[in-house]
């Protein structure tokens, strides 16, 4: 047999990890169809060191109390963006996963944060699998990208040869250029499979783990938005990165989803140019349109993602349908959210839209999830079915409830602080987030449920 020194393999299920010996439609264990992956078979001893290898030695009960927990020591990259939504700095055998569109920037962001690490002397190894060396040192070239020169790059797509080269530098950070490109010689599967990402991904976490680099897997993202490959990268990594932004505006956004090391939802701000990505310190004003009138289905919103609050315009634009099912379309804003605040309105301020079709955009490409956005995307709706503008110095913030009640905000006092600063000089809030003391140069209206809302639109 030609593969006669390959490991043996083995199919697990992804959702109740039973094993059978070759592949079947159907789990075994769980009935659930098309579940089973090809993974490595592995023998007791070695699956034990494998998955948890960070809690090695640790088989000894301990009071809480009694741990002397040190702070993780962070290696900040030099991009201040960039190191804020790492929550520092990169952590000593800390483990980054970075999804995104594809030409958004994410080789592009790790190229200028390991050119600025080799520049300070620090040994560091991009590995590139999309990419030929020739083709990274002319974007590095083209981009000016400082540092660029002392980087070690690696073109290899082989996890075994990749994992020598690891073992024989010990970089302190370690960039894999796509995890989707890795293939290890103990699967058979196609480079890009759930089986290959997943091993590929397991072994590159053990390394880090062992040796204390810092491993980025860079990860590409399918249309619907999760990263392509199974979810279990997720949860196998510390860190969730994932890049947003609209590919027709330069503003690209790095969220944190998930951190172990820091805060999750922290956000950081890039503009790109042509010298690469550059940090936004200053954010909180980008993601308005700036009419310099008026205009009905505007509503701005303030949002408070991680530790900043940002401004957002929320657009609506409700239009008379043709269609026995009208549409209801949503950009950067849960579509679900959407359906549940139309049925809202049409209970408790007797507003219908079951015969118009509605499309509502955050503006900027900024992906909203809080539900502190409902307030704006409601009037902005009523505002373009009423034909009505809102005020423009007008900002809003609150979640509504199924029962037509506005409910209070996290951290209101700041997005009221933010949108004064940003010269805007009405608010229309929550109850509970009245401020006590009056903000100077903002007029705030404090309201408890919807109907007051649109009273508020439809009076002046
Ligand atoms: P790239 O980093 O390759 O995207 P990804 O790795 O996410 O697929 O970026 C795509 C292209 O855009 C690349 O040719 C370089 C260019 N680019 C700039 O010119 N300036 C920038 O600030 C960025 C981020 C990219
Ligand atoms: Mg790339």
């Amino acid at each position: 047999m030609a593969n006669a020194k390959r490991a043996k393999t083995i199919y697990s299920c992804t959702e109740c990890g039973a094993t059978a010996p070759k592949w079947l439609g159907q789990c075994p264990g769980c009935g659930q169809w098309e579940t089973l992956v090809e993974s490595v078979a592995e023998t007791a001893a070695a699956g034990a060191g494998n998955r948890f290898s960070a809690l090695a030695g640790t088989a000894k009960l301990q009071k809480l109390g009694e741990i002397n927990p040190t702070e993780e020591p962070r290696q900040p990259t030099g991009i201040d963006e960039f190191d804020r939504v790492l929550g520092g700095g990169l952590v000593s055998g800390g483990v980054v996963l970075i999804g995104g569109d594809p030409g958004i920037g994410k080789s592009t962001l790790l190229l200028q944060a390991l050119s600025r690490l080799a520049e300070a002397g620090q040994p560091v190894m991009y590995v590139s699998g999309e990419e030929s060396a020739e083709q990274v040192a002319l974007r590095a070239r083209r981009l000016q990208i400082q540092g660029a020169g002392d980087m070690a790059l690696l073109a290899e797509i082989n996890l075994e040869k990749i994992v020598g080269v690891l073992h024989r530098e010990k970089p302190t950070v370690a960039v894999i250029d796509s995890i989707q490109t890795i293939y290890s010689d103990a699967l058979s599967s196609a480079p890009g499979s759930v089986a290959q990402v997943r091993e590929c991904a397991a072994q590159l976490t053990r390394v880090a783990k062992q040796s204390g680099t810092t491993m980025i897997f860079i990860g590409h993202v399918t249309k619907e938005g999760t990263l392509a490959g199974p979810r279990v990268l997720e949860h196998m990594v510390d860190t969730v990165l994932y890049f947003e932004g609209d590919t027709h505006s330069s503003f690209r956004l790095v969220r944190a989803f998930k951190n172990r090391f820091g805060a999750a939802n922290e956000l950081g701000v890039f503009a790109m140019t042509d010298k690469g990505l550059r940090g936004v310190a200053n954010p909180s004003a980008l993601f308005l349109s700036q009419h310099d009138r008026q205009v009905a289905g505007s509503c701005v919103m303030v949002t408070q993602e991680g530790t900043r609050p940002l401004l957002v315009e929320i657009q609506a634009l409700v239009d008379g349908s043709h269609s026995p099912s009208p549409r209801r379309l949503t950009v950067g804003l849960e579509a679900s959210r959407l359906a549940m605040l139309l049925a809202v309105l049409h209970r408790h301020a007797g507003i219908v839209c079951f015969d118009q079709d509605v499309f509502v955009n955050a503006v900027g490409g900024v992906r909203i999830q809080e539900p502190a956005a409902d307030l704006a995307v409601l009037l902005s709706i009523v505002s373009s079915l009423i034909n009505k503008p809102l005020n423009h110095k007008l900002i809003v913030f609150g979640e509504v409830g199924l029962t037509g009640e506005i409910r209070p905000a996290p951290r209101g006092q700041e997005r009221l602080r933010e949108a004064a600063k940003l010269g805007f000089t009405h608010a229309l809030i929550p109850k509970n987030n009245a401020p006590r003391q009056a903000i100077p140069g903002i007029e705030v209206t404090a309201i408890e449920r919807v109907e007051q809302a649109i009273d508020y639109l439809r009076d002046r």
